[in-house]
């Protein structure tokens, strides 16, 4: 079921150690393309929701075997991007930092991941003023938050993630809208290690983030064609689409276990695993 992929490349030299981790998921019980909010959603293309449920349980099941913690989020009908968690919340020190969605179509998305939290004890859930989309475009490496904006994130929610979160906050801009999100361009390795997609950054957060991150793993266009970006680490494995091949073998080279998953339905929506997985950092 899980595929661990090419661990013989794996560089002896280099430890990677996991952390156990703890996700919230939505089961894609709604899941749809039924409107275009991103280059990859296409309403004409049929969607097999049940592959879809399939291929997210799969993708549960692989975190339970890596030994994480998977919390479900009951689905909403009429929410078909539901199951893109991710961007409901960004959860920093058991500090909530609610989503407030960009377009009408997702809206609703965002008091149920409030309530979940609250409901789940965290005291400290808050309700943002300005529009954010979640680990859509806050990406924790570290102590530091990497913050996208361009097509999603309000700038203005930069400052307001790093008040509320309590973090230093890397602004970055996206060009290109086919990465709309942060986390279909960077993908967080470890506290240190970045992969990522130059050509998806404006000139400006390029040099940035290779000042920042002179190591950082780059992924070709074809890695990022099919969101091979938009990866889940654990600090040693890192599940991504296995249709990324060049970063397998760039990730493995650099002493990670690349995990592999087939989330093929969920692409249609312009999603990947870690779309369909929020981290809860308590
Ligand atoms: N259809 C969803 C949207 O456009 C997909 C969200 C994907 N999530 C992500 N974290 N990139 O909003």
């Amino acid at each position: 079921m899980t595929s661990v992929l090419t661990s013989a490349t794996t560089r002896p030299d280099v430890p990677r150690t996991a952390t156990r981790r703890r996700y919230l998921m939505c089961r894609p019980d709604h899941f749809a393309v039924e409107y275009v909010i991103n280059p990859w959603m296409h309403p004409e293309v049929p969607v097999d929701r049940d592959l879809a449920v399939r291929q997210w349980e799969t993708l549960r099941a692989t975190y339970l075997e890596l030994g994480h913690r998977v919390e479900l989020l009951e689905p909403v009908a009429g929410l078909p991007d539901m199951v893109y968690t991710a961007n409901g919340a960004t959860v920093v020190d058991g500090t909530v930092l609610g989503a407030r969605f960009r377009h009408a179509e997702r809206a609703g998305e965002a008091a149920p991941h409030r309530d979940w939290f609250t409901a789940a004890g965290f005291t400290r859930v808050v309700e943002p003023r300005f529009v954010n989309e979640g680990e859509g475009d806050l990406l924790v490496v570290g102590d530091l938050l990497l913050a996208g904006t361009g097509f999603r994130t309000d700038p203005r929610a930069h400052d307001e993630a790093a008040s509320v979160l309590g973090r230093t906050v890397l602004p970055l801009e996206l060009v290109d809208p086919s990465f709309y999100h942060l986390d279909t361009a960077v993908a967080v390795l470890d506290a240190t290690t970045i992969a990522w997609l130059p050509e998806a950054f404006s000139a400006a957060s390029q040099r940035v983030l290779r000042e920042r991150f002179p190591d950082a793993i780059v992924a070709t266009p074809a890695d990022a064609a099919v969101l091979g970006l938009n990866a889940v680490s654990d600090g040693r494995h890192v599940v991504l689409p296995v249709q990324a091949v060049d970063l397998v073998a760039r990730i493995a080279d650099r002493g990670f276990v690349p995990v592999g998953v087939d989330v093929s339905e969920l692409l249609k929506g312009g999603g990947g695993p870690k779309c369909a997985t929020l981290e809860i950092r308590s």
